[in-house]
């Protein structure tokens, strides 16, 4: 075996691991890629944020202006809730003192607020 066949082999293998790194980074990358696309649902995820933070105000014969009570209610806004949330406008805190029971458990976290906005751009799907 001569030397520049052994130098050749050497950079082959270095290749072929570099190609597995390649690899490896690729399908990391296209898996975050994947859970930011998983399908968010009305069913699944949306109605519990929103019954929790926002029908207990938005329903009839309270100061809200609507009710967002079940999917209609939710789809049709939606675009104006993913605005009102992601600017963190609704649900309303510190904003009025007869709020501030509601300080707390009726703030969204940046998980939520992502959830809502995904939601929308895969079109509002009711369920699975
Ligand atoms: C503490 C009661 C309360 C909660 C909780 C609440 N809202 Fe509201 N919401 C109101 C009231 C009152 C108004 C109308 C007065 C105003 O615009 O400030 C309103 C207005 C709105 C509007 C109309 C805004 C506009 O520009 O006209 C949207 C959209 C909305 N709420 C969405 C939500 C969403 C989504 C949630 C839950 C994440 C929520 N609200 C939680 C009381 C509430």
């Amino acid at each position: 075996m001569d030397a520049s066949y052994k130098y050749l082999q050497k950079s082959k293998m270095k290749n072929r691991l570099l190609q597995k790194i390649v690899t490896i980074v690729f399908l990391t990358g296209m898996c975050s890629l994947c859970q930011a696309q998983q399908k968010v649902t009305f069913a699944e995820n949306i109605a519990p944020i929103i019954f929790k933070n926002c029908a207990p105000c938005h329903h009839e014969g309270t100061a809200a202006p609507f009710s967002l009570l079940n999917y209609e209610d939710v789809a049709k806004r939606a675009r104006m809730i993913e605005k009102v949330t992601h600017s963190r406008f609704m649900p309303p805190w510190k904003a009025d003192p007869t709020y501030r029971s509601f300080a707390n458990d009726k703030i969204l976290s940046q998980g939520e607020i992502d959830l809502i906005k995904q939601w929308v751009s895969q079109e509002m799907p009711r369920e699975i």
